[in-house]
């Protein structure tokens, strides 16, 4: 039930053109993202394989069967092979986006380079995302395609963004209250100073580690507190963190080398 609260359904790692990705996965959680009507369906990355435009064409039109009238989607490091960012924004628009929802702000970045894995956002998108946080008593989401911290069993470390410990840091200052990311196909969740960092899985690939699972991310904000659940499609949900929303201890002070931050 959706209750009273806001709902965002968080999907990454689609992947279409790969030949692990499966159709029949991402047409049911659409299907059941329309059931289940979010306020908005967030998107964070890897919707193709390659970059390449008619990937990018088979991926909109999965995504046009999505009924929620707002959607923010941000590329991975798979839509930038290949020169892929050009086609991303003929077919979905801006690489970075805020979307204001009552009481919530989502500030979606791209963390994706250009024909490299690695991600990185840069003093740029600080400032960017700091510009967009207008609204201070609101809850604030960020999302990004890469980590932002290590995650149990996704393997040798370089998943994080090249500049994690900084933009921690700005999150940290920022108030931030939660955390997106996809990118290695691993869904997780952490608990980092007082907020969350919720990894979510692939959503219809078979490019899984492990006894991973295909599965995406349901967010039920609410007055009080936001639950985050995972749902397998065709299966189970599971619910992986609920905390009060309101957790803001004062920023702690920044470290000698970090006085001078820039952004
Ligand atoms: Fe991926
Ligand atoms: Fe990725």
């Amino acid at each position: 039930m959706k209750g009273k609260g806001l709902r965002i359904a968080h999907i990454s790692d689609i992947h279409v053109g790969s030949f692990h990705f499966v159709s029949n996965l991402l047409n049911r959680a659409v299907v059941e993202i329309n059931e289940m009507e979010p306020d908005l369906v967030m998107v964070t990355g890897d919707l193709t394989n390659e970059g390449f435009r008619q990937q990018y064409s088979a991926v909109r039109a999965y995504l046009n069967n999505i009924e929620c009238e707002t959607m923010s989607v941000i590329p991975g490091n798979h839509d930038s092979r290949n020169v892929g960012y050009v086609h991303f924004e003929d077919f979905f628009g801006s690489r970075n986006s805020a979307v204001y929802l009552p009481g919530v702000t989502v500030v979606a970045l791209d963390s994706s380079q250009p024909d490299l894995n690695e991600g990185r956002l840069g003093r740029q998108n600080y400032r960017w995302m700091v510009e967009k946080f207008t609204k201070p008593d609101d809850f604030k989401i960020v999302a990004l395609h890469h980590h932002l911290l290590p995650l149990p069993g996704a393997g040798r470390e370089r998943n994080i963004i090249e500049d994690a410990g900084d933009f921690l840091q700005l999150l940290v200052e920022q108030g931030v209250n939660l955390a997106l990311s996809g990118h290695k196909h691993v869904p997780h969740a952490w608990r980092f100073e007082d907020f969350y960092v919720v990894n979510a899985g692939t959503v219809s690939s078979l490019r899984v580690r492990g006894y991973a699972r295909p599965c995406y991310e349901v967010l039920d904000i609410y007055a009080d507190r936001c639950v985050v659940t995972r749902k397998f499609p065709f299966g189970e949900s599971v619910e992986v963190v609920s905390f009060p929303k309101e957790t803001k201890p004062p920023s702690p002070k920044k470290s000698s080398a970090t006085e001078r931050l820039v952004i």
